[in-house]
């Protein structure tokens, strides 16, 4: 028996290693962890259990019958994370550059599949230099195997991806189809096509980092959802992150225990600025009403008007969506129809109530905006809210003008309960705006035009630029006071525990894509 058990020590202890002293510790001095560093702090202690361990390439292509590491550059298996099962890859860049090529992405696929038939999220930590370039076209095979299997759990189970180094080519096309992205800065990258096929074929010099780090897909494209100074503290944000979703689409996402006192916030009762057209930071009016310190933003530096994120109420987790007046004044444009349109479809994915704060003027206008799409974009978003059957919650704050009121999940298209603090605005347009057009002629016959319009846009603003009128047809169910707001939202999450609703029969929606 020993010398089996030694044999079998021996092998376990040459996997391992991964790819040897010397490649670990060039890992390290380029601030990474390895693959194995980076999933003992990923899992709960002593809760790992690998899958695949001996699993190794079978080409013998371009010199790899020499090369043959145990395990084949990626990491499998799954463990806990506070207790709560997950399937999780880490790629381990010291075996062939992480380099992904036909066992590789069977054990990947494997996870996968486990995953999906238990129900338990995907966490991949991905590091590697894309395509196994001996192996050739399996590597191919493999990322499509991955890609569909990514589609096929999409909405059945969270997947999350970290980018903790090289993500490039097609094999940035699995994290774009997870959930989540999160990457870590200066020492991660996604992109189709690296800088030298970029300066060959446009000419442009751009370094990796400008290309495609951390910084560049967490503010300029969106790709990235979170970022982190380090690994350290990506692996903190992958745990946090976790404590907000379910395991799947049939269950609930964890509570936490939260004992209530006095919920009123008299803070909000002064929190808007005397002149509507100041801006405010409506994160102070989330923090106020969300349980304290419990908030987790997503896209924090991407389409900065629009505000999006998990937070708890009473301990239950919401997804909160808000325009933020800060930034362009809480404008609706592309990227913030975009950011907030794919949040929504998440939350409602994973049985996760939303929670709407609207301060909107409108659309964006411009060429810029026409040209590249705001229509189809703007749709997304007021078509994710309709498609939407968790428990949707409004509060108007300030200004619903136009179509963006609608479009922030108004009463028309399914929200369940809509408040409207005193001072909400909900009408077609801005007074000064409304007045300049419907009281044209009457301004330009006007001897002192100025005065004029300004007696005008007033009429239209004691006409209109009130909730009473939105109240008054059951388009708001209840005007507030600002600092009860936190009390109405824990009733109405409450009176909401239990809603059941569905869509209509259909194989899919057509979403505008
Ligand atoms: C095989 C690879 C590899 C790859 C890296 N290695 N990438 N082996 N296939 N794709 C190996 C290196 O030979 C080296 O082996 C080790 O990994 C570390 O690589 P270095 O180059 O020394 O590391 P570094 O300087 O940090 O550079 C990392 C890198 C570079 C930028 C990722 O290795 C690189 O450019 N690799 C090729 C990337 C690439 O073109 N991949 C194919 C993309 S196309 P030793 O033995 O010296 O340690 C693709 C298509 C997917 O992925 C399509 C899906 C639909």
């Amino acid at each position: 028996m020993k010398e089996h058990v030694d044999r079998l020590e021996a092998m376990q202890a040459r996997a391992l290693e991964g790819g040897g002293a010397i490649r670990v510790e060039s890992q390290h001095k380029k601030g990474k962890l390895t693959a194995r560093e980076r999933l003992d702090l990923l899992l709960d202690e002593g809760s790992f259990q690998e899958i695949g361990q001996l699993v190794t390439h079978r080409s013998t292509s371009f010199g790899l019958g020499e090369q043959v590491f145990l395990g084949d550059g990626v990491i499998t298996g799954y463990g806990r994370i506070e207790g709560r099962p997950v399937y999780v890859f880490s790629q381990d860049f010291t075996v062939l550059g992480g380099s992904l090529a036909e066992a590789h992405a069977e054990k990947i696929c494997r996870i996968m599949d486990l995953a999906m038939q238990n129900g338990a999220p995907v966490i991949g930590l991905n590091d590697s230099g894309g395509a196994r370039i001996q192996e050739g076209v399996v590597s191919l095979g493999g990322y499509a195997d991955i890609f569909y299997r990514n589609v096929r759990s999409s909405g059945v189970i969270p997947q999350i991806s970290a980018i903790l180094g090289p993500c490039a080519g097609g094999a940035v096309y699995s994290p774009a189809l997870t959930d989540l992205v999160l990457m870590t800065e200066g020492t991660s990258y996604m992109f189709v096509t690296g800088p030298n096929v970029v300066r060959t074929v446009t000419h442009e010099e751009v370094t990796a980092e400008e290309l495609g780090g951390a910084a560049t897909h967490a503010s300029k494209s969106g790709v990235a959802h979170f970022t982190a100074p380090n690994e350290l503290e990506a692996i903190r944000e992958l745990r946090r992150l976790m404590s907000y979703l379910p395991s799947n689409c049939e269950e609930e996402p964890p509570v936490v225990p939260c004992a209530l006192g006095d919920e009123r916030r008299p803070i909000l009762d002064a929190i808007l600025p005397e002149n509507p057209n100041q801006p405010y930071d409506i994160r102070e009016v989330l923090n106020a009403v969300i349980d304290p310190d419990s908030s987790m933003e997503v896209h924090a530096d991407y389409a900065r008007n629009m505000v999006i994120g998990f937070a708890r109420v009473e301990g239950h987790v919401v997804g909160c969506v808000a325009n933020q007046p800060a930034v362009l004044a809480g404008v609706l444009d592309i990227d913030a129809s975009l950011k907030a349109a794919r949040f929504v479809r998440f939350c409602d994915a994973f049985n996760i109530p939303l929670l709407v704060f609207v301060d909107v003027p409108g659309f964006l206008p411009g060429t810029d905006q026409e040209w590249r799409g705001i229509i189809d974009h703007g749709a997304k978003l007021l078509y994710a809210f309709s498609e939407a059957t968790v428990p949707r919650i409004t509060v108007i704050t300030r200004k619903a003008y136009g179509g963006a009121y609608d479009v922030m999940n108004s009463k028309h298209i399914g929200a369940d309960m809509n408040f409207a603090w005193p001072t909400a605005e909900i009408a077609v347009m801005g007074a000064r705006g409304a007045a300049e057009i419907i009281f044209k002629g009457e301004i330009a016959d006007a001897g002192d035009k100025a005065a004029k319009w300004k007696e005008k846009e007033l009429e239209y603003q004691e006409r209109f630029a009130h909730p009473y009128e939105a109240a008054a047809r059951g388009f708001v169910d209840e005007v507030i006071r600002p600092g009860d707001t936190r009390i109405k939202l824990i009733e109405a999450l409450r009176m909401l525990r239990n809603k059941a609703t569905s869509l209509p029969r259909k194989k899919h929606g057509n979403i505008p894509l």
